[in-house]
Parts: structure tokens; C-alpha cells; sequence
């Protein structure tokens, strides 16, 4: 551990009695865009040695599978409002270069919906597709529903059949549009326009196919002019129709004020209250019984690549965009940003790490070259291992600070999840304090016979450390040291460190 033995100290109390709810592990989930490398070059590089028989990347493969990866929305983002899915369909030969506009590159369509559905099959991951309500509408949705879903007998899913694909994908999840009340997107709607065509677009959807589940188009961030009135009235019209809500955040720290970055979690926070009461004003005004819940359906930091972004020239096919290199803060962030959907499990059924290879991700890769994992890889890793099963609340007696932004953060950041089967506790906690370690003590009495397994620690001297092709320079180790002593866990959380405490019952 690297910090002496402080003053600092906190206090937890942990019963089975405190559930929040069931996690729904979609809240795991990722995020592919035709955009930069994520796609050409990222998980599918026909050329490179480590590519499979269909052009995708099996490197890339197995970094996924050891995340885990419940669901994978796809195929934007911003690239989806300018989308023509039949141009990623049929015969390659036949299929055209196009301008993408949301992006400024060049989209060869080598990889479309069949190839994309078919690789998420493959790794295991459900697809959450989008649909294009910017420059496109109710017609194209239903078509590609009926494409991706209907088995047979009608002109689109003949149609699919026909390019090879003879079972339907059974595509679940929806998002209706992408960003749709952001200035950047094409054919951005206002509320009332937005609210309008989405209702519209879902009643189709639901005739083709009944059995999906919709996501309605929410706030591009808590930064937005319209928020939360967006969210109060296009749920107005779409409130009956829809599933979830979807929410987009990111954070930086351009002013390298590492204390307030870590802190900004605490806007999550407010942005899943406010939408979760925005949700539930719509609802007493509807009179309505259904619940809406929460999709938090891009959510990472991004920052880091804004300035060489602006440099690129437009018109390439998969060039180096939104390449964010993550350091050690960003891990720790991205670690209490899991936390905080971990204690809103009872509204947050899904989520989205925006994204998953290459652009702002946890993946990179080299084009024709290696894969590795960057510093906020470890955090999404071990909460989707080990944050699935019921989300207890933690009562939590921390020491706070006051930031730039906020006040009363509380240095200790936590969430704890029981597996009632497997009988195994685990306590995801962030240490927020830069110089101090915080000396925990988690009351687990209501836990009879619980042994520590395992205390993981994610730590690092330098905040600004980041993993490289040749060194992960930062990645966990298990040398925590936590005890567990007469129904009381003692652990050291070092200074500015990711900590994942697991018990099981002996
Ligand atoms: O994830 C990158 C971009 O961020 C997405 O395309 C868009 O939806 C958001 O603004």
C-alpha cells in the first residue's frame, strides 16, 4: 500500500435488510458507433492476423469476453441519425461509400447490421439497436425491425433471408434516435417534434413486433438548456409507448482539478434523481401504473482526445478519432460512476460504457498490430464480474470536502452487492482522498460466518499514469489486506484508490 496510516476514517453499516433492487446486469453494457476505430479497425480489420473467417478481430474478442458484456448498443450514437441501414446490407460488392457526416468520414459499409448482430451473438452480448429519427422516420424503423425480426414471408425478412441470415436476429432493446435535442445532431427535433415522431415511430415498431422493448430519446447531458424539460415533455407523448428513458453523460478534467473530478459523480447522481422524478411527475400526470425506467445509455469520461479531434482531416475511413488514453483518475472516476448506478439499481435497469474499442474506450488496438487494456478497463471489469445480484444501500458515515463544484463529498464512495445464492458479499468502494488513505470499518454483523476472499485494489503514485500496447502500467492487485473481525470488515483504502472487498460465507 502507499499511504502511511492516517486520521482518516469512515464507517459503513451493511444488512441484507437494505436492498435496493435486483441489478439487471444490461447495466454492463456497451457501446460500438460506426465512428473512428471503433468498428474498422477496432473489432473488425479483415487483414489482421488475429481476424476470424468473417473479418472480426479475435484479440479484440476475448478482451470483450473477459468483460463480460451483457449488450452492446450499436450502430450509434450520432452516426445513426444519418444512417441508411439497407446501404450495410446484402452482396459487399454491392453495397456503397458514403459520406457520414456526424463524423466527417468515410463509411464503407463492409460491416452492417447482419455482420454486427452476428458477432454480438458470437461474444455473447444482446444488441441494443438504434434507429435513425434524424434524417429518417417511422418507414425506415419499421423496416429494419421487420429485417432484423420477423422470421419469414414478408418482403424484408425475405429479404434478409436472402442475404443469409434464415433466423431472425430477435433484436430486443430499441433506441429511438440518438441526441435527438443536441445543435450537433442531423435533423435535431425539438421536444414537442421529437416527442411526436418517437410515439409515432414506436407505435409501428410495436405492430411489427410487440415483444420489443423501447428506449425514449433523454437529455444529451444535465449541461443542456432543455434539460429536464425535454425529458418532461417528449415523455408526455411518449410515456406509454416506451420502456426507458435514455441518459448521456461525460466528464473531464480540463481544469486538472483532480478533487472536483472525482467528485462529479455527484452529478450522475442528480442527473438519475432528476430524471427518475421527471419520469415519475409524467407518470402522476398520466395517472399511469407503469414505471418508466432509466438507460444510462452513454456514460464515460471524455476528454482527453478533444484537441487532436479538431485536427483530423475529414473524409478517411476509420481515422483515429475520439482516442481517448485513460489514466489513473479517469479509472477512478469510471469506478465511482459504476458506484452510483450500482445505488440507483432500482431505476438504472441499463447502461452503456460509451464505449467499447478505441474510441473513448476501455479496448485500444494497433491496426495490425496488439490489444490492450486501459486504466478503466479494471473498474467496468470488476463491477460486471462482481456486481451482479441485489444492490444493497451502504449507510455510510464518511469525512467530506468541498470542491469547485461541489460541496459535502464524501471521501468514501460505495456500493455493496450480495449474492444470495453464492453467498458472497462484495463492497465496491473509491477512496476520493488524493494525499490520505481512509481507515474503513463496515459493520456486516447481519452477515454470519462471512470470510474475506479477496480485497482488489486499483492504486497508483502518479494520478496521470495511463497503460500502454507495451505496459499496463496501471492494473489491480490483491494485496488490500482487509479483515473481517467479529462482524466488522477493517480495511485500509489507500489514498486515491479502487477497491473491491469480497466476502463468502465460510
Ligand atoms: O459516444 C460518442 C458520441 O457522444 C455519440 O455519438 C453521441 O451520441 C454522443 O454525443
Amino acid at each position: 500500500m502507499s499511504s502511511a496510516t492516517t486520521g482518516l476514517k469512515a464507517k459503513m453499516v451493511v444488512d441484507k435488510a437494505f436492498k435496493i433492487a435486483e441489478i439487471d446486469p444490461r447495466i454492463y453494457g456497451s457501446f460500438v458507433e460506426h465512428l473512428g476505430r471503433a468498428v474498422y479497425g477496432g473489432i473488425y480489420e479483415a487483414a489482421h492476423p488475429a481476424a476470424d473467417t468473417y473479418g472480426f478481430r479475435n484479440d479484440v474478442k476475448t478482451l470483450i469476453q473477459e468483460l463480460n458484456v451483457p449488450i452492446i448498443r450499436y450502430p450509434g450514437g450520432n452516426f445513426v441519425s444519418g444512417y441508411n441501414w439497407e446501404d450495410g446490407v446484402g452482396p459487399l460488392a454491392d453495397r456503397p461509400k458514403r459520406l457520414e457526416l456526424a463524423w466527417r468520414t468515410i463509411e464503407p459499409n463492409e460491416v452492417g447490421t447482419n455482420e454486427f448482430a452476428r458477432w454480438a451473438k458470437e461474444i455473447g452480448s444482446e444488441v441494443m439497436m438504434a434507429v435513425n429519427l434524424g434524417t429518417r422516420g417511422v418507414d425506415a424503423a419499421r423496416n429494419l425491425l421487420e429485417y432484423c425480426n420477423h422470421p419469414g414471408g414478408s418482403y424484408w425478412s425475405d429479404l434478409r433471408r436472402s442475404h443469409g441470415y434464415e433466423q431472425p436476429h430477435k433484436i430486443k432493446t430499441w433506441c429511438l434516435g440518438n441526441e435527438m435535442d443536441g445543435p450537433w445532431q442531423i435533423g435535431q427535433k425539438t421536444a414537442q417534434e421529437y416527442g411526436r415522431i418517437a410515439y409515432e415511430t414506436a407505435k409501428a415498431m410495436r405492430l411489427v413486433d410487440p415483444t420489443i422493448e423501447l428506449v425514449s430519446c433523454g437529455s444529451s447531458s444535465t449541461a443542456m438548456p432543455t434539460f429536464p424539460e425535454w425529458e418532461a415533455i417528449t415523455l408526455d407523448h411518449t410515456y406509454e409507448v416506451a420502456d426507458y428513458v435514455s441518459l448521456h453523460q461525460y466528464y473531464g478534467n480540463r481544469d486538472h482539478d483532480s478533487a472536483n473530478f472525482l467528485a462529479r459523480s455527484m452529478d450522475m447522481e442528480h442527473f438519475i434523481r432528476t430524471v427518475a422524478s421527471t419520469c415519475d411527475y409524467v407518470k402522476a400526470k398520466k395517472r399511469s401504473k407503469k414505471t418508466m425506467y432509466l438507460s444510462f445509455d452513454e456514460w464515460n469520461v471524455w476528454y482527453h482526445s478533444n484537441d487532436t479531434d479538431a485536427k483530423i482531416d475529414p473524409w478517411t475511413i476509420g481515422p483515429p478519432q475520439l482516442e481517448d488514453v485513460y489514466n489513473f483518475e479517469d479509472a477512478l472516476l469510471v469506478g465511482s460512476m459504476l458506484i452510483t448506478m450500482l445505488r440507483h439499481a432500482d431505476r438504472v435497469k441499463m447502461a452503456c460504457l460509451a464505449q467499447l474499442v478505441n474510441v473513448i474506450a476501455p479496448i485500444m488496438t494497433e491496426n495490425g498490430g496488439r490489444a490492450w487494456r486501459q486504466t478503466i478497463f479494471f473498474p467496468y471489469l470488476h463491477a460486471s464480474r462482481y456486481g451482479r445480484g441485489e444492490s444493497l444501500l451502504p449507510i455510510v458515515d464518511s469525512p467530506k470536502y468541498d470542491a469547485q463544484d461541489y460541496t459535502d463529498v464524501p471521501y468514501l464512495d460505495s456500493a455493496v452487492v450480495y449474492r444470495a445464492e453464492e453467498e458472497e458479499l462484495t463492497i465496491f468502494a473509491v477512496n476520493r482522498h488524493l494525499d490520505e488513505a481512509l481507515e474503513l470499518q463496515c459493520d456486516v454483523r447481519g452477515f454470519e460466518d462471512y470470510r474475506i476472499i479477496e480485497h482488489i485494489v486499483l492504486e497508483h503514485e502518479d494520478l496521470k499514469a495511463v497503460n500502454t500496447a507495451e505496459l499496463e502500467s496501471v492494473k489491480p492487485h490483491s494485496r488490500g489486506g482487509a479483515e473481517c473481525r467479529d462482524g466488522f470488515v477493517h480495511a485500509r483504502l489507500s489514498k486515491a484508490s479502487w477497491n473491491v472487498i469480497r466476502l463468502k460465507k465460510a
